[in-house]
């Protein structure tokens, strides 16, 4: 049986690879026309150790310690020339994709609808035969052309693929060359370019409870990364806070209530900062991080929104004096 292997390289480039039993994930990965640093190939100089995210699988018994010792075999490292998947596994590869002969994969497709949300909100969707081969981890991001010109701008993911089709929540920034194309130009069957999947801020293995913190359409890796946790479940209680500045950026509402109706330990909680605003729940996520979501500690803390929010609230958690068992962050920062 075939297991999807996702490496990641330390440039943010995500590749995926078949790989079962009968092989070594580093020669899955060769045969796939990736090279991971490989030096002995017998489990004796350690060249090849990668960390793996997630996933079971074999380390193999011919490995010497001196390459991997029983300390970091338990924190999750791996010797890939050793290593056989049992699952399907993440696996975090400490060289750059291009020093290992690969680079992100590129595909063509086409609009398949464009709406705006709000003032400040679109959700564009985007369709193709090609897409229907893209593989990505929940929270990751794609760079999409700017059709008519040569820039890109990142995106993150707000849904899975599903029949060739990916969506995104794109905040309009007026005069924005993606916005002023979205707003203005694009429509149903317009083709676009999209090159990765990228990005280390994605799902890990659920192994304590969440607190997952969103700021404007910082909310789009978190509804991505739910419907996996609505496909795969979780027996620990997830928290969401989506904080956003005015009443017309809150959208998205449905699909979370949606989401909550069908993950039985997933709860959250929108917030307005401006005060002027008509809704209940007024200010910033910090002001509704409870005690009990912080766990003592015993939370993984998922935070993304645009710089600003990311520095703030990570400021925060630091001046709690309680440091979350993992933090990972991603800012959606402005193009050069
Ligand atoms: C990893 C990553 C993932 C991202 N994912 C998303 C996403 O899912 N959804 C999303 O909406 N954005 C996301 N972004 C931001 C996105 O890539 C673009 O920067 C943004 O959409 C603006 O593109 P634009 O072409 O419309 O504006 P640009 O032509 O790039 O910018 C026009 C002007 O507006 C300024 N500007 C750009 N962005 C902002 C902003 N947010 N606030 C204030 N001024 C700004 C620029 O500095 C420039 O002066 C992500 C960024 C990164 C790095
Ligand atoms: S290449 Fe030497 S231990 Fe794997």
């Amino acid at each position: 049986m075939s297991h999807k292997i996702a490496l990641n390289f330390e440039d943010g480039v995500t590749r995926f690879i078949d790989a079962d039993a009968s092989e070594t994930v580093a020669d899955a990965a060769y045969r796939q026309g990736i090279n991971i640093p490989l030096d002995c190939r017998d489990g004796a100089c350690g060249t090849c150790k990668c960390f793996a995210e997630a996933g079971s699988y074999d380390l193999g018994d011919e490995y010497v310690d001196d390459a991997l010792g029983e300390e970091e075999a338990e924190q999750g490292y791996v010797l890939t020339c050793q290593m056989r998947a049992q699952s399907d596994c993440v696996i975090r590869v400490p060289a750059s994709s291009e020093l290992c002969k690969t680079q992100q994969a590129s595909f063509e497709a086409a609009i398949s609808a464009v709406r705006q949300l709000s003032d400040s909100t679109i959700a564009l969707s985007i369709k193709g035969e090609a897409l229907s081969k893209l593989a990505f981890l929940p929270g990751q991001y794609v760079n999409l052309q700017v059709p008519g010109s040569e820039q890109t701008r990142a995106y993150s993911f707000s849904t899975l693929q599903k029949d060739g089709e990916v969506s995104f929540l794109i905040r309009n920034v007026p005069g924005g060359l993606m916005s002023s194309f979205l707003t203005g130009l694009a429509k149903a069957g317009d083709s676009m370019t999209l090159a990765g999947p990228l990005g280390s801020f994605y799902l890990r293995e659920i192994k304590r409870p969440l607190l997952l913190l969103a700021g404007g359409t910082g909310l789009a890796p978190f509804t991505a990364m739910l419907e996996k946790i609505a496909e795969q479940g979780s027996e620990h209680p997830l928290h969401l806070i989506y904080g956003v500045t005015n009443d017309f950026d809150l959208v998205e509402m449905d699909k979370l209530e949606a989401l909550a109706a069908r993950i039985p330990n997933f709860s959250f909680s929108a917030c307005v900062a401006n005060p002027d605003s008509s809704h209940p729940l007024k200010g910033y996520v910090t002001q509704h991080i409870e005690p009990k979501h912080l766990n003592d500690g015993e939370v993984d803390l998922y935070l993304c929104g645009p710089p600003p929010m990311v520095e703030a609230v990570s400021h925060y958690i630091r001046e709690q004096g309680i440091a979350p068992a993992n933090f990972y962050y991603e800012k959606f920062a402005a193009s050069a």
